[in-house]
């Protein structure tokens, strides 16, 4: 399973890359508005830093004429963009005519949470689908278990389509969606953060210093 990372961050963007586990970056309209500056330099720097690694960009049109025409400006501004599209009717159009198009915007259909819409993006020609696992969580719902679900569901039907599970609140939800075959996890910087740590991974370090020091003092190897 690769990892993408789920910020607009240049600073955790910038420091995510410099442990080698992220393969891209999403962004949505929540993450740019907590930035500082514009949104041209600031998506264009996102996606030059990620050197031809896919960034996501969600259009805000809620037509499908206009999601074409944001798409196409958004594409416009790097060539690793991939297009955010919302699920829906008009969503679906929209990727169906993007993937139509000339240049074949990859779109990724996001706000997915139902098996059903996961099938119809797919079918539309989504380059993604990103089911959100905390938004279900967050009604009542097991988001986990969705991602389970629809992987289950495309490896039985050859839909090759590639899962971003997305909407990542803990690590748990990384090694259930991983258990369940997601191809891609895409996670806050906070939670890949906490993926690194284990409390007797610390105190195992400690341990050791200990050891070493009440032995060889303040020698270095
Ligand atoms: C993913 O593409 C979305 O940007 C993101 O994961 C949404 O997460 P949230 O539900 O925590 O806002």
């Amino acid at each position: 399973m690769q990892l993408f990372l789920d910020s607009a961050n240049v600073d955790e963007i910038k420091e995510s890359l410099t442990w080698g586990v992220i393969s891209g970056v999403t962004t949505n309209p929540t993450l740019l508005s907590r930035e500082e500056g514009s949104f041209e330099p600031l998506v264009r720097k996102i996606c030059s830093i990620m050197a031809g690694d896919p960034v996501s960009l969600e259009v805000l049109a809620t037509t499908a004429e206009a999601m074409v025409g944001e798409a196409e400006r958004l594409a416009a501004l790097a060539p690793n963009v991939v297009v955010k599209i919302p699920m829906g009717v008009e969503g679906l159009k929209a990727v169906h005519c993007l993937r139509c198009r000339e240049h074949k915007v990859p779109c990724n259909v996001t706000l997915v949470f139902s098996v059903n819409q996961a099938i119809l993006a797919a079918r539309a020609g989504a380059a993604y689908i990103s089911p959100f696992v905390g938004r279900l969580d967050d009604i009542g719902w097991d988001g986990a278990a969705l991602v389970e679900e629809i992987t289950t569901v495309f490896r039985r039907q050859q839909i090759d389509t590639p899962i971003i599970a997305a909407s990542i609140r803990h690590p748990q939800h990384v090694q259930r969606i991983a258990a369940a075959g997601a191809h891609i996890a895409t996670v806050p910087f906070s939670v890949l953060k906490q993926m690194a740590a284990h409390p007797l991974t610390s105190r195992g370090i400690e341990l050791f210093l200990a050891d070493w020091a009440r032995s060889h003092g303040e020698e270095r190897l």
